[in-house]
């Protein structure tokens, strides 16, 4: 295991944002960055051993400062969408800054993903890594309490990405973390829908206009959201179905079965033989199927990022759930610290 800390780039303030490589004596491994604690590279090989980046970023930081969907970045304070961007919270209404549509998106105009978190090396029994921490100040885009937050990515010699999330807040406040690394594993610029998803879920969330969900947890059987037998991505995209439309695509909260750290998704690509798969300990994965990538967004190596060339599997507390009492909760209290953990698995076949 090698572990190199260098400079990314500078924001327009003069911070430095540092980036951390850790790689494996096979080469395999990944880098990020203090900027939104996103991944920017990870390397693993296909069936031949050839060494591919499975995920979809830029090779300089100035386009994550303008025009990055997000790529590989830590969302929160609350991932996904809060309706209005308002909630009520022990009696007190809350209005959050709005940045889509009329609805919050990912913490809204500048979320975890816009932040600089600060990193440092780790080592632990499970292999070497890097800590980001952040404290998120009380009413920062109008959410309570102060929050310290922390991420920690660590790369093991069986070639898994342990991910980390930790939080403490001095108030409730809703909370609600994810990974949204964009995954191709068939290697930048290719369609992604030819790739197999399976998913353990027996429910999703259908959403309305705005996406925000209705609040039914509907059965997946007889939909195309059914990916309890793996298929392929792109089978069911296409179908005239009120929520795919509603998405452009798949955009949408599955409802996991099960509970505690289990594995809850496979995705694999049949052309390389690149496999990933996917333990969380949260209840719900937000499949999104890269439907806002729209072919202008250029990335690394100049390669083109068609439409629908990337998949973004978001483990996560339900979108949307400080309004909605039946979802888990996803309220974060003093006396409560959060703890997840989730974990992305590669081999090849
Ligand atoms: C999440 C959302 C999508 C979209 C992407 C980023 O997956 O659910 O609607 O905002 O992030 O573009």
């Amino acid at each position: 295991m090698s572990g190199v800390i260098d400079l990314f780039g500078t924001l327009p303030d003069g911070r430095e944002v540092r980036r951390w490589t850790v790689r494996d004596a096979g080469g395999a491994g990944f880098s990020v960055m203090e900027l939104g604690a996103a991944i920017l590279t990870l390397d693993v090989p296909d069936r031949h051993g050839a060494m591919g980046d499975v995920v979809l970023g830029f090779d300089a930081l100035a386009p994550y400062l303008t025009h990055s969907p997000y790529f590989g970045a830590v969302v929160g304070r609350f991932a996904n969408r809060i309706a209005g961007g308002r909630f009520v919270l022990d009696g007190h209404t809350h209005q959050l800054a709005c940045n889509n549509g009329r609805n919050a998106l990912h913490g809204g105009t500048i979320g975890f993903d816009k932040r600089l978190w600060r990193g440092a090396p780790i080592a632990t029994a499970d292999g070497p890594g890097v800590r980001f921490t952040l404290t998120s100040p009380d009413g920062e885009e109008g959410y309570p309490g102060t929050v310290a937050t922390s991420v920690t990515y660590v790369w093991t010699e069986d070639r898994r990405l342990i991910v980390d999330y930790g939080a403490t807040s001095d108030a409730p406040t809703p909370f609600n973390v994810s990974q949204h690394s964009y995954w191709n594993l068939a290697g930048a610029g290719t369609c992604v829908l030819d790739h197999l998803l399976r998913i353990e879920a027996d429910r999703y969330l259908p959403v309305d206009e705005t996406l925000i969900p209705t609040g039914e947890l509907a059965p997946v059987t007889g939909t195309p959201f059914d990916f309890r037998v793996a298929k392929p991505i792109g089978r069911d995209i296409e179908t005239a179905d009120a929520q795919l439309r509603h998405g452009g695509g798949y955009d949408h909260n599955l409802v996991l079965n099960g509970a505690g750290l289990h594995v809850v998704a496979e995705l694999s690509d049949p052309a390389s033989g690149r496999r990933m798969t996917l333990a969380t300990d949260q209840p719900g994965l937000q499949l999104y199927s890269g439907n806002f990538l729209d072919g202008t967004i250029i990335g690394k190596e100049g390669t083109l990022y068609p439409h629908r060339s990337a998949v973004v599997l978001e483990t996560q507390h339900f979108p949307d759930s400080p309004n909605q009492p039946h979802f888990p909760d996803a309220i974060l209290r003093p006396e409560r610290p959060f703890a997840s953990r989730t974990i992305f698995a590669f081999s090849a076949a």
